[in-house]
């Protein structure tokens, strides 16, 4: 049975900082974050905003677009590292503001659970619901899955630079207008580790930078490597001498801390795919530059860190190798387009891949190609760490979807914050009653309990 992404729907709040303006306050230059890291704003969340509301918002979308009712949607998935609360889930908060809308009870029958692992959750939840689907589990109903979160990190911190927040929200059934899974390739890793991580109590992470970006890519790498198992011996792809599998990917979106990330990671993918090929062979002879290799090839990611040498070499063979017509043929036509919206928008952990489908499917269109069969490849990484590498099929009724995104409008009106409004934002002077704007029909926070016996009890309201 096809399962799979019907429609997708984003809600992303309307105040951002400009990274220019970060920059100058922070004694930065302005073109590390817009060439180093591809970071243009980052969007940032009201007095009166928490995952929750964002999460809301997106449903409401969703299904007001697709004149969904209650009845339709036979389970509602909520992923997020942003949580509040320690037991209760996201969903009954998401649920409460829904049925605002739609009555009290309406969502009653619905399942669901908030899950957490980083920015991977959302990979795993739309693989769990995917399943659900294809047992047959479904019984004519759909499954909403809404990625939400608040990138928040500490001010003056380096991880300030690749902040954000927003939501996405994705219907999913058996006869998906945007994207079917290819079935049984999924492939997932996992590792014990501490590159970023939120401990209880603590607002924003603990983050080892450089850590994290290796991390991210040895992770995806091993997923991509299950994945290519499973992709060969389950007879999807086939490959003719001197092929990689990334040649029948046709789109690859990655998981986007900040838009150059995406790129980093492909150069990266692609290096280790393209070793034992002789088209790497003439490459390097192009190139001019042997691949440096580290002192301790079998060393840790700290040894390997710690071996300047080998990383500044590294680095210089990068930027060549990202430079070659070669490398730049399958970025711009695999990839470039899913970077737009990040560099818009910035990080949104669990959501950040899933705008960055979104933002690949609106600007691919919009170049005129036919989207129909494409194959999307998708690598999927979350701190802490697990990887989730898996694909799908683009589907003949994507245009029906697909013609009516426009981000630039969704994102209107947005309104710039001074620094110093943001600070006094991300230092969290003001309460829910004293918000940056005023916005219409939308769900807002109005209150969160202090009392001792109602601590942490949040209030929201559709703002009519
Ligand atoms: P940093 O270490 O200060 O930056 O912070 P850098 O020195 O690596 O510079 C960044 C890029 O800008 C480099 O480009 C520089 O060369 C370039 P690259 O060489 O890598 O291509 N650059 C410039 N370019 C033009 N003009 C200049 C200039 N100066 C430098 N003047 C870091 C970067 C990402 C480490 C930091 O922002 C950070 O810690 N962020 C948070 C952690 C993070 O995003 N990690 C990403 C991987 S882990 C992940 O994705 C999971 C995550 O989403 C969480 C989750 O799973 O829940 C974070």
């Amino acid at each position: 049975m096809a399962a799979g992404i019907d429609d997708i729907a984003i809600y992303i709040p309307r105040l951002f900082i400009d990274a220019a303006d970060f920059a100058k306050a922070r004694g930065l230059d302005p073109e590390k974050l817009q060439k180093g890291l591809g970071v243009s704003q980052m969007a940032i969340v009201d007095t009166n905003q928490d995952p929750a509301c964002l999460a809301a918002n997106a449903c409401l979308q969703i299904m007001q677009k697709n004149k969904l009712s209650p009845e339709d949607i036979g389970r509602l998935y909520v992923s997020t590292e942003s949580s509040f609360d320690e037991s209760k889930a996201m969903n009954s908060y998401v649920i409460g503001m829904l049925e605002q809308v739609y009555g009290q009870g309406a969502f009653e029958h619905c399942g669901g659970v908030e899950t957490k692992f980083a920015c991977v959750s959302g990979s795993y939840a739309l693989y769990d619901n995917t399943n659900w689907i294809r047992a047959g589990e479904a019984e004519g109903k759909q499954a909403l899955v809404v990625v939400s979160d608040i990138a928040k990190y500490d001010l003056g911190s380096s991880g300030e630079m690749t902040q954000g927040a927003g939501a996405v929200v994705m219907l999913l059934n058996d006869e998906p207008r945007l994207l079917a899974f290819d079935p049984k390739v999924t492939a997932t890793s996992i590792k014990d580790e501490y590159d970023f991580y939120r401990p209880f109590g603590k607002e924003t992470p603990i983050v080892h930078g450089q850590y994290s970006n290796l991390l991210y890519m040895i992770q995806v790498r091993k997923a991509l490597e299950i994945y290519k198992k499973k992709a060969l011996s389950s007879g999807l792809m086939k490959l003719e001498p001197g092929e990689t599998i990334l040649d029948h990917m046709d789109y690859l979106n990655m998981h986007l801390p900040y838009s150059n990330m995406g790129k980093k990671a492909l150069a990266y993918l692609i290096r280790h795919e393209w070793r034992q090929l002789p088209r790497w062979k003439k490459l390097i002879q192009d190139m001019g530059m042997l691949e440096p290799v580290p002192k301790d090839p079998r060393g840790t990611i700290e040894s390997v860190l710690g071996d300047e040498e080998f990383m500044a070499k590294d680095h210089e063979f990068t930027k060549l190798f990202t430079k070659t017509k070669e490398f730049q043929e399958v970025y711009e036509s695999k990839l470039a387009s899913s970077l737009i919206a990040s560099k818009m928008i910035g990080n949104l952990y669990t959501a950040s891949l899933y705008l960055g489908f979104r933002s690949c499917l609106e600007f691919e269109y919009q170049k005129g190609i036919d989207l129909n069969g494409k194959r999307v490849g998708f690598g999927s990484y979350g701190s802490g760490s697990s990887a989730m590498v898996f694909s799908g099929l683009i589907q003949p009724q994507y245009e029906e979807v697909v013609k009516n995104m426009n981000l630039e409008a969704e994102l209107a009106p947005r309104r710039k914050l001074t620094l110093q409004e943001y600070e006094i934002l991300h230092e969290n002077k003001l309460s829910p009653e004293e918000p940056m704007l005023n916005t219409k029909r939308e769900f807002i926070l109005v209150d969160v309990n202090t009392t001792t016996e109602s601590r942490g009890e949040r209030r929201y309201i559709f703002n009519e």
